[in-house]
């Protein structure tokens, strides 16, 4: 495990919509669950096709699949950009597991997520939502961010979490049993957290948490230089002005550079943009907009390149 902190990670996004699993890039085999599924399967298309690309950091792929093998629904807390989404897609595809993922937000209802009646040519039809979906036919569902959902719509997660594990879909008058693979998995950054968003105690007390956290030196920078594409003594000079940024937080800066700017910034680099412009571009500049703090952090980008 990793010093200060933990081992658990998660992820988010803010539209409404829930999409399939996303193909990463990768050299890896077809994951076998994939050449096994028949065409009618209604979860064939959240199948995480290829191998993500994941370094673990420290247990949280064993604690995770223990997870699964007891059906205990996870939390992956930890700062946006540090691997929680990546996480989540590499253990769908390492257990073989369609994954749908659902960025919450807050214009997000209950019906966006169990379903509703649309109307077509024939009168009304009943569609699924994603979360109906994967407890109907047992697919992992990952709600990206959750704390941005109102919390009376995180509420309908509640009997899925506890030994009920069942989805009532009160429009409908159906009350869905859970398919045994169904798996539910909620990510948040607690950093954002609020007295006005956060979660209830009843809806923290359903998971189990995994904390996670950018990694160390070593493993970011092999991290930076196979996503950025630049060699390692290159990854390594971001990460050092990633570690210094981080250190400011709380002395001025809200959140510290994450690994998806550092990777950001090395693909600038691999593109050809001078070092210097690439981490102003995308390393100093989103984060603050501080006079001061931008030359901190500019003298910092100086210091390695
Ligand atoms: N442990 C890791 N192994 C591989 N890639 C990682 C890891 N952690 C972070 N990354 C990289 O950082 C990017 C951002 O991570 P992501 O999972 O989207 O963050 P989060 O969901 O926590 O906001 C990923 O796209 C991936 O390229
Ligand atoms: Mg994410």
């Amino acid at each position: 495990m990793r010093p200060t902190n933990p081992k658990m990670r998660s992820a988010s996004v803010k539209q409404p919509a829930y999409r399939p699993a996303s193909v990463q890039s990768s050299s890896s085999p077809i994951n076998e669950s994939v050449s096994t599924m028949s065409s009618n399967d209604p979860l064939a298309q959240y199948y995480v096709k290829n191998q993500p690309y994941y370094m673990p950091v420290a247990d949280e792929v064993e604690l995770f699949e223990s997870a699964y093998s007891v059906r205990m629904p996870m939390m992956l807390k930890g700062p946006t950009g540090c691997g929680k989404t990546r996480f989540v897609e590499y253990m769908a595809w390492k257990l073989g597991r369609p994954l749908i993922t659902v960025a919450c937000n807050e214009d997000m209802t209950a019906s966006d997520l169990v379903g509703r009646f649309l109307l077509d040519a024939n009168g009304t039809r009943w569609q699924d939502g994603p979360l109906a979906i994967a407890a109907r036919h047992g697919a992992i569902c990952y709600l990206d961010e959750v704390v941005e959902a109102r919390q009376d719509t995180t509420v309908i997660i509640h009997p899925l979490t506890d030994s009920r594990r069942v989805l009532p879909l009160e429009k409908k008058g159906e009350l869905i049993e859970c398919h045994p693979d169904f798996f539910i998995v909620i990510s948040y950054n607690p950093g954002y957290q609020s007295l006005m968003k956060d979660l209830k105690q009843s809806t923290k007390q359903r998971f189990g948490g995994l904390d996670f956290n950018y990694p160390d030196i070593e493993v970011e920078s092999q991290i930076v230089s196979h996503e950025g594409k630049v060699d390692n003594e290159t990854a390594r000079k971001l990460v050092h002005i990633g570690e210094r940024a981080r250190n400011l937080k709380g002395h001025g800066l809200d959140e510290g550079i994450s690994t998806r700017m550092l990777i950001y910034a090395a693909s600038l680099i691999s593109a050809g943009v001078d070092p210097v412009n690439a981490c102003r571009v995308a390393l100093v500049r989103p984060i603050t907009d501080d006079v001061d703090m931008r030359d901190a952090l500019d003298s910092a980008v100086l210091a390695y390149f």
